[in-house]
């Protein structure tokens, strides 16, 4: 009798100890799914305080709202977590080639990771690139670079911050914002330019991927005409933006909704 008892006593403990097992386990599940869910991210956290991190874009004096189109703008997303500012060769390559071929336009690298001139040894490509007078090294910060953009309430509310492919998304949506707030070209970190932009003609284009289709890796977009697309581009990525699907072309949507006026603004 006792001896039965004795069991089932043993047995509600056992009951008892995979419950709370249980317990935690999901607990720990939640808690692991809020942190990955927590919109911090290198590029927020961790504020360098020494004072090296470049100047805010912001505060560069040269590049103004919707003033001259002859920007081009290029942006490092990638997470930069020891502050040095880098470049590698392909992407050297890209910036100095638009310096090169465009002496009249001002080249801005803008980074979204907090980088500066923390340690200097080993910056060959950097140093280069310095010396050309008209390409420009700034941080980016993505909450103020949206502010008063129809992206400000999207940026706070860290949505960006919680795509499965943050730095790839945060390129294709600073691509449009870029171009929304100032009015130029957008390059990817791997376009080449064999020769310069052709600023004869207003312009307004998106850089062909075949026959078929318009990528995004260069886009141009001026002038009242290259607002009001960069404008529906930004509005489209509002309401379509998808944290979980790769490489979304915007741009598409557009050229979609605006058949009628597409040929003003894709030149295949
Ligand atoms: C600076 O960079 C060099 C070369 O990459 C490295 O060997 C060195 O440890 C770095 N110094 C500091 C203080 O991070
Ligand atoms: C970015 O700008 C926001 C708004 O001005 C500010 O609160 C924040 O501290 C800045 N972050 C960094 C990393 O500079």
């Amino acid at each position: 009798m006792t001896l039965r008892l004795n069991l089932r006593l043993h047995s509600n403990i056992i009951r008892k100890r995979i419950f709370v097992l249980l317990v935690l386990i999901v607990l720990g599940l939640i808690l692991f799914l809020s942190i990955k869910n927590d919109p911090s991210n290198c590029f927020l956290d961790s504020v360098w305080k020494d004072g090296k991190t470049l100047q805010e874009v912001s505060e560069n004096s040269k590049l103004k709202l919707h003033s001259t189109s002859k920007n081009v703008f290029f942006h490092e997303t990638s997470c930069n977590v020891n502050g040095v500012i880098k470049l590698n060769a392909r992407q050297s390559c890209a910036i100095e080639s638009a310096a090169l071929m465009n002496p009249d336009h001002n080249i801005y690298v803008l980074f979204t990771s907090q980088v500066g001139f923390r340690n200097t040894t080993n910056l060959r490509l950097i140093d280069a690139l310095s010396s050309y007078p008209n390409i420009h090294f700034n941080f980016l910060n993505l909450t103020k670079y949206a502010q008063n953009t129809p992206l400000e309430n999207w940026i706070k509310n860290g949505e960006l911050f919680r795509s499965n492919f943050v730095n790839s998304h945060t390129s294709d949506v600073l691509r449009y914002l870029s171009l929304w707030k100032y009015g130029g070209t957008y390059l990817d970190l791997d376009i080449v330019m064999q020769k310069p932009l052709n600023t004869q003609n207003p312009n307004n284009y998106a850089g062909a991927e075949s026959a078929k289709f318009v990528a995004v890796g260069i886009i141009n977009l001026e002038g009242e005409t290259g607002h009001e697309i960069a404008d529906l581009c930004v509005k489209d990525l509002l309401e379509n933006f998808n944290g979980i699907e790769w490489g979304k072309f915007y741009i598409y949507n557009i050229e979609y909704k605006r058949k009628d006026r597409a040929s003003k603004f894709l030149k295949i």
